[in-house]
């Protein structure tokens, strides 16, 4: 029988849709697991799609290893994950699921964003603690405000743009950004200004990271953009953790070149670097749940199951991945 590994658990209902096509459905680790490239070789083999996620490592070894393979469906918008070259090279598809995590990962961005200059989950601990003795005008709590404030996006994708329009009709922010092309239709529609990033940086007092991670975006904030924003600024990033030199912006942190910063996503994930968490006062750090939401994750995964569907019959997938390198 045709067989699809899906590298973790999916929801039952989008497994059923795949056997009741007629397919086998095998699947690796558990929830939680962690998978390693050994296993997924060995339990993938013979099956002509795979069903991946962002933390399985889908790499050439992987691609050249697996001689019956004809897709990849990663249940992500992003892909920095899979070997597009080899994937290109072995004419595997490859397909993710963009669009419809917009809505969801954006307001996360602007909940860090909220989070971090209203110092909610500081104020928070601060009550559970017992510390709170009574209102003060000047208290240890003091944050910063949002409303009317510049907010520079990196990368306007859809991803930035919904950030954007948050921060522009929801706060009357001004808006600037720094993408690889102009958008028009964004400059028209939130008054946003494309700029160069040394003026983003410099201006803005929110930056929001949107760029997918490449060889190009990797490290994009290190020592010397850090530098160039204001210490009253905070930086958000729910994109991919290796955007951010993650050793310069715990210096930047500590020696207050700026004022703090939302993350969702963090270099070495799962493990979060212990002098960012002992930065609590200025850093709001989340599990990289910027699309997690029960509606949003049973779309991805049925959205992927689809494209599945699709490719084994021999139609085209509804969301390839369009490998702008090539
Ligand atoms: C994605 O899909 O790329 C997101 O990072 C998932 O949260």
């Amino acid at each position: 029988m045709r067989r699809i590994f899906v590298t973790r658990g999916i929801f039952s209902q989008s497994a059923e849709r795949m056997k009741q096509a007629g397919y086998t459905v095998d699947f690796g680790a558990e929830w939680s697991d962690t998978f390693s490239k050994q296993d997924l070789i060995e339990q993938a083999n013979g099956a002509e799609a795979i069903i991946s996620f962002l933390t399985d490592s889908i790499d050439g070894e992987v691609l050249r290893a697996l001689s019956n393979l004809s897709l990849v469906a990663n249940v992500a918008a992003g892909y920095d994950n899979i070997d597009l070259e080899v994937a290109r090279e072995k004419n595997i598809t490859v397909t993710h699921v963009p669009g419809i995590l917009t809505d969801t990962t954006a307001d996360l961005a602007f909940g860090l964003l909220l989070a971090v200059a209203r110092r909610i989950p500081h104020s928070e601990r601060y009550l559970q603690e017992g510390r709170y003795e009574g209102w003060k005008l000047i208290s240890p709590l003091l944050g910063s405000e949002v409303t009317g404030k510049t907010l520079g996006i990196i990368g306007m994708g859809r991803i930035g743009s919904a950030v954007a329009r948050r921060g522009r009709l929801g706060f009357n922010m001004e808006v600037l950004y720094h993408s690889r092309t102009k958008k028009p239709e964004v400059e028209q529609e939130l008054d946003a200004t494309c700029c160069p990033l040394s003026k983003l940086l410099a201006r803005s007092d929110y930056v929001s990271l949107h760029t997918p991670l490449t060889e190009k975006t990797a490290g994009l904030i290190g020592e010397d953009e850090l530098k160039q924003m204001s210490s009253e600024a905070y930086l958000i990033n729910t994109s991919r953790g290796k955007i951010v030199d993650e050793d310069a912006l715990i210096s930047a942190l500590k020696e207050d070149q700026i004022a703090g910063a939302g993350l969702d996503v963090f270099q070495g994930e799962p493990a979060v670097d212990s002098r960012l968490l002992e930065l609590q006062s200025k850093v709001v750090i989340t599990p990289h749940i910027g699309s997690e939401t029960r509606e949003v994750r049973k779309t991805m995964v049925n959205t992927a199951v689809n494209d599945v569907l699709k490719v084994l019959r021999g139609d085209e997938p509804e969301n390839p991945v369009v490998d702008t390198s090539a």
